[in-house]
Parts: C-alpha cells; sequence; structure tokens
C-alpha cells in the first residue's frame, strides 16, 4: 500500500519539498518524533499538509478553529501556532489516550491556552455548538477523524463555518484507492466513505474547491460568499 505522507516516504521530491520548505518549531519536531514511535504512527498529519493549513489560518485572521480528530495533537498545535493569543482551537477526538503522548509538547510551544480538548464523539461536538447558537462563527475546520463520519462532518462544518470560512479535508486520496480501486486496511466502509464525498464536493454549489494532491490528499473547501449555506 503507498504511503503518501512525506514522512513516510523515501521518495526524493518529497524529500526535497520537506527540506526546502518545512518550518517546524522545536516542540513540533518533538511531537512528531515522539508520534513516529507510536504503532499507529500513520495517522500523524502530514507536516506539509499542516504547514499549509496554518498558512491559510494565518491567511484568513482565523481566531476559531475545528479539528475534528486529534491522535497526538500534531494538527491542533499547529493551529494554534498560527492563530493570534485570543484565538481558539477546538480539538475533537473520542479518546485522550494519544494526546497524552502531545500535550507536552503544547506545553512546551507555550499555547495549551488556545487549545479546549473536547473528548466525544465528535458528531455530538458539532450537533452542540450548532444548538448553542455557534453556526457561522468558525474560520477553519480541519477533518481528519473517522472516515464513515466524513460527509456528516463536512455538512456540520458547513454549517459551523462562517461565509469565506475553509473547510480542510484530509486523506482524500487515501493511499491511492481512489484510483487503483484498493481497499486499505481491508475497510470498504472508509474507502467507499472517501470516493462518495469526493463525487459530492465536485458538483457543490456551496464551496468553491481546490482538490491538492499533497500527504495523502487534501481538499480545500472554500465556503461560498455568494450563496447561502
Ligand atoms: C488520523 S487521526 C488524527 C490525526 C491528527 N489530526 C494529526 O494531525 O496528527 C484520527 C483521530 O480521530 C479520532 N476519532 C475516531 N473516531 C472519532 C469520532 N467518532 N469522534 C472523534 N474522534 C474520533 C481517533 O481517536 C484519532 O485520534
Amino acid at each position: 500500500m503507498p504511503q503518501l505522507k512525506c514522512f513516510k516516504d523515501d521518495n526524493a521530491l518529497n524529500k526535497y519539498v520537506m527540506e526546502k520548505s518545512l518550518r517546524q518549531t522545536k516542540a513540533q519536531k518533538g511531537l512528531m518524533e515522539a508520534t513516529l514511535k507510536h504503532p499507529d504512527n500513520i495517522m500523524l498529519g502530514d507536516p506539509i499538509v499542516l504547514q499549509l493549513t496554518a498558512n491559510l489560518i494565518r491567511t484568513i485572521k482565523a481566531k476559531k478553529v475545528l479539528d475534528v480528530g486529534v491522535y497526538t495533537g500534531a494538527s491542533a498545535l499547529s493551529a494554534a501556532i498560527a492563530l493570534p493569543d485570543d484565538g481558539k482551537v477546538f480539538a475533537l477526538d473520542i479518546t485522550d489516550e494519544y494526546v497524552k503522548i502531545g500535550r507536552p509538547f503544547w506545553k512546551e510551544e507555550g499555547i495549551e491556552h488556545k487549545i479546549d480538548l473536547i473528548l466525544a464523539p465528535a458528531l455530538e461536538t458539532l450537533d452542540k455548538f450548532i444548538a448553542n447558537g455557534e453556526s457561522g462563527t468558525f474560520d477553519f475546520a480541519f477533518i481528519d477523524a473517522d472516515k464513515p463520519n466524513y460527509d456528516n462532518y463536512y455538512e456540520k462544518c458547513l454549517i459551523l463555518i462562517r461565509s469565506g470560512g475553509i473547510i480542510a479535508i484530509d486523506n482524500t486520496i487515501w493511499h491511492n484507492s481512489v484510483v487503483d480501486g484498493s481497499i486499505p486496511y481491508g475497510m470498504v466502509e472508509w474507502a467507499n466513505a472517501i470516493k462518495e464525498l469526493n463525487d459530492k464536493l465536485k458538483d457543490d454549489q456551496r464551496i468553491n474547491i481546490s482538490y491538492l494532491t499533497i500527504g495523502d490528499g487534501l481538499t480545500l473547501c472554500f465556503k461560498n460568499c455568494y450563496t447561502e449555506c
């Protein structure tokens, strides 16, 4: 199965791109090194992808970010670094089993106060935000949790994100399965969920789209400023 993430790949071009553009703080490097010792390290967000999402967060002057799927906390850390001091990353996961590895690096970076870790099924948390009247108040969302729920996460994030905000959906190439028909990890439901969402996003007029072949695929959905979602 191809490993498309740059920290797994011995592909010369990936290496070159990392050498010439990756900017990580000491804490980010530490979190990545600690995570790479973990048996499930394939879940770690690709650093080139996370650098792009952090740059988008800065560019749109985001203050409220949704991080759907935390693992050891690399995406939450990069978003928190990009946010101003009064910004907040709402980091959603069902377990803190993995984030225990990353938390010391949040502290080392001095951004822990910008991360609100919420331990519950992410759909429940997103529904609570909607019920609390927070629709249209978030600036940016990074979707990177269980793939069968991707479409549900997308729909809820589309409600929660403001016009002109961005939803970044990770793993939309899913180990090349979208083109070679493979079933990564034998999980049919996961492979189908990615393909079905890709099909839907192509013609979704509520967003403008850029589908990037970096990492394991990153789809950027720019919430349309001119139509109601
Ligand atoms: C791919 S990892 C996230 C990687 C992380 N974004 C990063 O940059 O390293 C997926 C995470 O989603 C979490 N997850 C799985 N199902 C979930 C659910 N229903 N609700 C919330 N989190 C879930 C897992 O516990 C895991 O930590």
